[in-house]
């Protein structure tokens, strides 16, 4: 069978495209992926060879190359996970984010339509985030029953397209299920967001941009548990639910800053407290979510799924990862990535 994984070239579809082509050989998977600079095929070097992979080359939003895709392959199931993912590129240019995110869930939901000439069997499987609830006060959770309350561009582009789904879902009868999960963190994540970015400015002695007075609060899960949450969810989830996926793990960003430096200067046999002083608090994101928490018992009690990685484990192994693969951070932070980073604090 022929499953369709759009996004595969990026942070978390490339663990997804890895687990799936490793895991099902049965399996064709084609990873649509238009390649923006968040989209990297070094991620799946190591896959690329396998018999029952491909990689196309295009955008979600380009209905005739869909066309071509559903007519040329028996596509049983779509793992949607293409979209502009950063919310503060969202907030300086929300356009990108309306096309990609709302416009190209909408071609790729009327390609399904159009093609399955029946839906036995078929699956569309939205992945989603818990910025589309909102933020959260000190206490409480987003649970499947949170309502919708997006505040930021990204989050609200994000929101559109799961409405999308399940008006598919209502309407045509399309089968679904949609997940929305909290703050992956771990291997090839792109150094603009916070973690990876302080990764990155840590080894090359920059400064550290706490938002605001860095009390802001994220649960953090490691992308390989959201990559096996992802399998359980499309092979076992119910057709039309909603999971909420999360990693108990709330830290708020400064104190996650804080053992960041110390885990990397434990790594870099340097004495405790060196890369802390690269910290600076800036100016903070407009609109900035105080705090995002999941309550992940749907999941954990319908399908077993609990995250395997601590905090601890998890940010050593990503720490581990980038400082191994030094050619991977060059790579992805020269050309336009230094023009548009190095800018980015000048003005406040
Ligand atoms: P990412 O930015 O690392 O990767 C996105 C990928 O989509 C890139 O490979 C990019 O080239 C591709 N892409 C962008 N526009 C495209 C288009 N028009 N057509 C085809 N491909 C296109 O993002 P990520 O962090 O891996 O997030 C993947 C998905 O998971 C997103 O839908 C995101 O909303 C969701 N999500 C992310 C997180 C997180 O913490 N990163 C948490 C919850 C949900
Ligand atoms: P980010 O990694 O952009 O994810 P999201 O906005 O989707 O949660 O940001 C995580 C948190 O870190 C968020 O509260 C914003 C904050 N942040 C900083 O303080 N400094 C930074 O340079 C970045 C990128 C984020």
């Amino acid at each position: 069978m022929s499953l369709l994984i759009t996004g595969g070239a990026g942070f978390i579809g490339s663990h997804v495209v890895r687990l799936f082509v490793q895991k099902y050989p049965d399996y064709h998977i084609i990873n649509l992926d238009a390649l923006t600079y968040a989209g990297n095929l070094e991620n799946l070097k190591d896959i690329e060879q396998l018999p029952n992979y491909t990689f196309v080359k295009g955008s979600i939003t380009d209905s005739s190359l869909l066309d071509r895709l559903f007519t040329k392959h028996d596509i049983k199931g779509v793992i949607h996970l293409a979209a502009e993912s950063h919310v503060d590129r969202s907030i300086k240019d929300p356009m990108a984010f309306i096309d990609t995110n709302i416009k190209g869930t909408a071609v790729l939901l009327s390609a399904c339509k159009t093609h399955w000439k029946s839906f036995e069997g078929r699956r569309f499987y939205q992945i989603s985030t818990d910025e589309v609830f909102g933020a959260l006060g000190s206490e409480g959770y987003f649970t499947e029953e949170s309502p919708y309350a997006p505040n930021s561009p990204y989050s609200a582009s994000k929101a559109s397209a799961d409405h999308l789904v399940r008006a598919y879902g209502e309407t045509y009868g399309l089968p679904y299920v949609i997940s929305n999960c909290s703050n992956n963190y771990g291997p090839n994540h792109f150094p603009e967001k916070l973690i990876p970015l302080c990764i990155h400015n840590i080894l090359e002695g920059k400064e550290l941009p706490i938002y605001g007075n860095g009390l802001y609060t994220r649960d953090w899960l490691y992308v390989k548990d959201h990559a096996l949450a992802i399998d359980q969810v499309y092979h076992q989830g119910e057709n039309a639910a909603t999971y909420l996926i999360g990693g108990h793990n709330e830290y708020t960003n400064i104190d996650l800053i804080r053992l960041l430096c110390d885990q990397m200067d434990a790594r870099l046999n340097r004495p405790q407290g060196t890369a802390q002083k690269q910290i600076t608090f800036v100016k903070d994101r407009p609109g900035h979510d105080l705090r995002y928490a999941i309550d992940a018992s749907k999941i954990e009690r319908s399908l077993g799924w609990t995250p395997a990685h601590t905090f601890e484990a998890g940010l050593a192994a990503t720490i581990a990862w980038y400082l191994e693969n030094p050619d991977w951070l060059s790579q992805v932070t020269s050309g336009a990535y230094k023009s548009y980073y190095e800018n980015q604090y000048k003005s406040e």
